[in-house]
């Protein structure tokens, strides 16, 4: 893909990146996307089961859902979108990668500067006593799992909809939009809010916003830059654009 003389400019100077990445970058790991063309939760509706009441009402057909998704996620790798990613955070003074992703593929690809906006997957949580429940075979549940401590439903450590998200992690990603010079939202259909607010929170300080997807969508006609293509062929070709910056260690 060529890159306009602007964008290039924009990489070759960036001192503050915030990424905000969505389903889409691990599209191409073959973690099926949530909307989109390719969007294969659709026949599982996400909003029907992703919510505490579907929990409540059904707690065994809830986990057997994330159980499925689990196994399907500990069969796949990172790919180049992930690991460009991983080289960007190298090569800039000041990184934050947000992402709505819940499948641990960032973590495993080896960023580090991250917030994790809705959870993830591998962690449990008690409804009642509020314990963590780090170690849990989900692999092989049939049923929903019971705290050992009180005995009440475990639930996945995801934000569902209608959930808060975490304050503190929305407050560090809002932080970075705000303070980013340069913005990339990559992968995702940019409408699930608030997340889908942190493009729109660098625009209004001036950043330089640049979307990667493979299709438009309702940030496009507001991106400064909408590139319309894989993630995982296009961020690396992106991330090969910055210069290294003193501080960092490449
Ligand atoms: N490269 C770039 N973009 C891609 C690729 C790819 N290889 N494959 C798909 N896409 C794009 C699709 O065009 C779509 O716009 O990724 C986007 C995925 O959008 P969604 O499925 O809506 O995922 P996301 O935006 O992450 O959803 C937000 O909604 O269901 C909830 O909590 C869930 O975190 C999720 C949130």
């Amino acid at each position: 893909m060529t890159f306009s003389d602007t964008l290039r400019a924009r990489l070759e100077t960036a001192q503050s990146v915030c990424v905000l990445t969505g389903a889409g970058i691990s599209a191409e790991s073959g973690v099926p996307t949530f909307r989109g063309e390719e969007g294969l939760w659709k026949k599982f509706r996400p909003e029907e089961l992703a919510n505490f009441h579907a929990f409540i009402r059904n707690p065994d057909l809830v986990w057997e859902w994330y159980a499925y998704r689990r196994k399907l996620i500990h069969e796949v790798k990172p790919n180049a979108g992930h690991y460009a990613l991983v080289e960007l955070e190298r090569r800039v003074k000041e990184f934050t990668l947000v992402t709505q992703n819940v499948d641990n593929l960032h973590r495993r690809a080896g960023s580090k500067s991250m917030v994790e906006l809705h959870g993830n997957i591998e962690r449990s949580y008690c409804i009642d006593c509020g314990a963590i429940v780090e170690e849990l075979d989900i692999d092989s549940l049939t049923k929903a799992p019971r705290c050992v401590h009180c005995g009440g439903l475990v639930r996945p450590d995801v934000v569902w909809f209608g959930e808060m998200l975490p304050r503190e992690a929305f407050s560090r990603a809002e932080q970075a939009a705000r303070h980013c010079d340069l913005f990339l939202c990559i992968g995702t259909s940019a409408v699930v809010y608030p997340a889908a607010s942190l493009p729109y929170t660098a625009f209004d300080q001036g950043a330089f916003v640049v979307e990667i997807n493979r299709e438009r969508t309702e940030l496009s006609t507001r991106a400064h830059e909408s590139l319309l293509g894989a993630a995982g062929e296009i961020l690396p070709q992106l991330v090969s654009c910055f210069s290294h910056q003193e501080g960092n260690t490449p």
